[in-house]
């Protein structure tokens, strides 16, 4: 085959077959696809869309463009995803609850991405917590303690790492096709028999609106299940921070409260119930996602989910009391300021964008490749939708590395928040199923 032929049809909407798709992924993970080429292939996607068949066809070959996970365990490898936001640390709740319900959950996560928040760093803010497991030590590990959350190897899906890095610098990012077959291929490498997707909408979202964070939705759970793996997706609300904190050691500090009972966030819980019912309805370990929330708000509440967190974060090189003393095990930023509200109202609307850019710009996200990211630095306390404020009252806590910083970040809170005399309605915390 030529990549001109696969170009061509792209280029006249005629679609994609999957000999078409399999051959093109295989070239982008061998080199023998030019970066032109692979620039050219996802400009006329962007541009031209791919019917649901190709969509289907390139999500398959980009997920067998490297190694993809069979598992021979005694229960459901289930998995979650979230298309990204700020103050979202439920993986690290669910992931630990679904394996108390019988679970295995190979959860293969990424870093942060322009202002929304990582996984992967948010773990890495745990002294010795390893994110760079192989394909076999993954495997070793899920069947030893049920859950495992780690980076993906090298040899996970190939063909999105070169692609991704070409849209990045062609203007193709922007593409639900592109996206779609981006995130299923990782996910699907994993070997899942379920999966549950989280997909945000809202000022902190990629999705800004309604109909866009639909048409990710349908088109993320039709490829999926095109692709053999049963899906449903939750539409769910980002125009505020779904926890009170946002950065690295402070998501996790807040997410350990949660599960071990000793400061439940009580958005961050119930999203993980309604997440994780639909996994376990999904698996056959639940008769519908009501049942299964009831099951992962049983894993919360005995401290089961918080054992097997800790037994995670032991496996993983992390300190072996994590679970019992972890405000000591994580660090803390130096500088902490309270930042006071401009004015006295309710709290109308939050620019959550603008939130995660405050948190990036303190050193908790990157701004280009490569950047190195101070995991203490953030923001706690953040005052949610519909609470009211004055100047004597705290917006937000500020954690930072030097004054000057905590300064910035002040003004920058101060600025993302919208007063009213009257009381806004909250928003919902889910708005609409997809499956
Ligand atoms: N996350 C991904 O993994 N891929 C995309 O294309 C967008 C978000």
């Amino acid at each position: 085959m030529d990549a001109r032929e696969v170009l061509a049809r792209v280029r006249d909407a005629r679609g994609l077959t999957a000999e078409q798709a399999d051959w093109f992924a295989r070239g982008l993970a061998s080199g023998e696809v030019t970066d032109a080429q692979a620039g050219a292939f996802a400009m006329a996607i962007r541009l031209n869309g791919l019917d649901a068949p190709g969509r289907v066809a390139l999500t398959r070959a980009m997920r067998d463009s490297g190694q993809v996970l069979h598992w021979d365990l005694p229960g459901p490898v289930v998995d979650k995803h979230s298309t990204g936001g700020l103050g979202d640390s439920v993986s690290l709740l669910l992931a630990p609850a679904l394996a108390a319900c019988g679970c295995y959950v190979p959860m293969i996560s990424g870093r942060g991405l322009g202002h929304t928040g990582g996984t992967l760093d948010k773990l890495e803010s745990i002294p010795g917590y390893r994110t760079d497991l192989t394909v076999d030590e993954l495997q070793k590990l899920v069947r030893e303690t049920r859950c495992i959350i780690t980076g993906a190897s090298a040899d996970i899906a190939p063909a999105d790492r070169r692609l991704y890095a070409i849209r990045d610098v062609t203007a193709s990012v922007e593409s639900i096709d592109l996206i779609t077959a981006s995130i299923l291929s990782k996910k699907l490498a994993a070997g899942l028999e379920a999966l549950v997707l989280d997909v945000k909408v809202g000022s902190g979202a990629f999705m800004k609106t309604m109909d866009q964070a639909r048409a990710l939705a349908q088109s993320l759970v039709s490829t999926a299940q095109g692709a053999g793996c049963m899906t449903t997706a939750l539409i769910t609300d980002m125009n505020q921070p779904l926890g009170c904190s946002a950065g690295n050691a402070l998501e996790v500090l807040e997410a350990m409260e949660t599960l071990t009972g000793t400061a439940v966030n009580q958005a961050l819980w119930d999203l993980t119930a309604a997440l994780g019912g639909e996994a376990l309805a999904l698996a056959g370990l639940a008769a519908d996602a009501d049942e299964g929330a009831q099951k992962i708000d049983d894993a919360l509440e005995t401290g089961r989910a918080a054992e097997i967190f800790g037994e995670m974060v032991a496996a993983l090189g992390g300190p072996l009391d994590f679970v019992e003393r972890f405000p000591d095990r994580l660090p803390a930023a130096p500088v902490m300021r309270e930042v006071r509200a401009a004015g006295t109202g309710f709290v109308a609307a939050v620019d959550a964008e603008a939130l995660g850019m405050a948190v990036v710009r303190l050193g908790g996200g990157r701004l280009k490749n490569g950047d190195r990211i101070n995991p203490s630095v953030g923001l706690s306390e953040l005052v949610m939708i519909g609470e009211r404020v004055s100047p004597d009252l705290p917006l937000a806590m500020v954690h930072a590395a030097t004054e000057a910083e905590a300064d910035r970040a002040s003004a920058a809170v101060r600025a993302a928040y919208t007063l009213a005399d009257t009381e806004p309605d909250e928003p919902d915390l889910i708005y609409e199923r997809i499956g």
